[in-house]
């Protein structure tokens, strides 16, 4: 399991968690270029005055950084310096920083150490959390990678003071998700406390991370490599997510956006399927219309667009399975499952347009 503190500060911390692990003190530590500029001088202050030597990488902030091109020009640093197997790396960023620096340690020399410094919200309850690492490849998203756990997770929720509102919001659909997928009354805590965690207060925002980063853990840790179909329900509303992602060219509305849409259709075919009743329905689909999604986006890549298109677009998601989508969907509120049996096209479009009259 890794070691995981959620506190502020907490890079004070990392000395002891090194010692407490037997792991040298030699490390790799990746920032992208915005990450870089808001923390590696205290974060290296903190290095150097615990005793740790360190190389810093320094890569692009976008999502194409996540490529076979950067990681092998990390890899020529990483030689160049002379980082061998008693080396690890520390990923501090959002989740570009952390799947690729991950991807880099699970395969640099055959396997080093990863510790994750989780600095966008998305990161601190999903992306860090779980052991996935992966690059993109021009044919898909995350298709190439690895499962390699961070040893050590450090989360700061203080470094999301200078996160733009948006990236916020986006880490919150997956904080959302969370409640929905397996803990009720943690829905309950988000409807009270929803404009104190999103203005990042205490205790609720450090609350809402601690809740998130337990429920992803015990989802992972029941089915780590995906066999079981137990961590399929991480990917409630994602099928929908994918088709508004790609209807959007991945480029628009952010992954949490899309996931917010997706949520509200997969609530809307929880219920068309009989699963959970329309008040339910509509308490998911409340809380879902206080994240201020940009109506713009919504009336382009969702309004706009015929179901038959969006489940058009659907069916590259990868987690479809002898050529249908199997969705991930509600028994109840806090009770996801994955529903194996294939479900009729007309099911699906009636859901979409329920959903669609919710956000008109
Ligand atoms: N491995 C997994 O299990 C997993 C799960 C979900 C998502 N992901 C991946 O995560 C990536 C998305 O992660 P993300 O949403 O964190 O995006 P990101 O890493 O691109 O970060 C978003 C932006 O915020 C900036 N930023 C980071 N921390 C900041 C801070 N504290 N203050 C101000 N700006 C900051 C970044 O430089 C970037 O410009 C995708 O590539 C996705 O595939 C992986
Ligand atoms: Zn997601």
């Amino acid at each position: 399991m890794s070691e995981i503190i959620i506190e502020t500060p907490a890079i004070e911390q990392i000395g002891i968690l090194y010692n407490k692990l037997g792991q040298g003190k030699k490390v790799a530590v990746f920032y992208d270029t915005h990450t870089a500029k808001l923390f590696e001088k205290d974060i290296s202050q903190e290095l150097n005055k615990q005793g740790f030597h360190f190389i810093t990488i320094v890569i692009e902030a976008k999502e194409s950084s996540k490529s076979f091109e950067t990681a092998f020009k990390v890899y020529g640093d990483m030689i160049q310096a002379n980082v061998d197997r008693s080396w690890s790396v520390i990923a501090v960023g959002g989740g570009v920083v952390g799947d690729l620096a991950g991807f880099v340690a699970a395969s640099f020399m055959r396997g080093i150490p990863i510790v994750q410094i989780p600095t966008t919200l998305l990161a601190m309850t999903d992306s860090s959390i779980g052991g996935k690492v992966a690059i993109n490849h021009p044919l898909g998203k995350n298709m190439i990678g690895f499962f390699h756990k961070p040893i050590i997770i450090i989360i700061d929720p203080a470094y999301l003071k200078s996160l733009p509102k948006r990236e916020i919001y986006g880490g919150l659909a997956e904080v959302l998700k969370y409640a929905l997928i397996i803990d009720e009354e943690f829905l309950d805590y988000l409807e009270d406390y929803f404009d104190e965690i999103v203005a990042l207060k205490s205790p609720y925002i450090e609350e809402a991370i601690a809740r998130s980063v337990d429920a992803k853990v015990k989802v992972v840790n029941d089915d780590y490599k995906e066999q079981s179909g137990i961590r399929a329900i991480l990917n409630f509303g994602h099928t929908f997510a994918h088709a508004f992602e790609k209807l959007s060219n991945f480029e628009d509305m952010r992954h949490g956006e899309a996931v917010l849409l997706g949520m509200s259709c997969a609530s809307c075919l929880s219920e068309t399927l009989g699963n959970i009743s329309s008040e339910t329905t509509s308490r998911i689909n409340d809380i879902i219309l206080r994240f201020n999604i940009d109506p713009a986006l919504i009336q382009t890549y969702f309004l706009n667009v015929e179901p038959a298109a969006i489940i058009e677009n659907m069916k590259s998601d990868k987690k479809k399975a002898d050529g249908y989508n199997r969705f991930t969907l509600l028994e109840d509120v806090g009770r996801a499952y994955l529903h194996y049996e294939r479900i009729d096209e007309e099911d699906i479009t009636d859901a979409i347009e329920q959903a669609k009259a919710v956000f008109r």
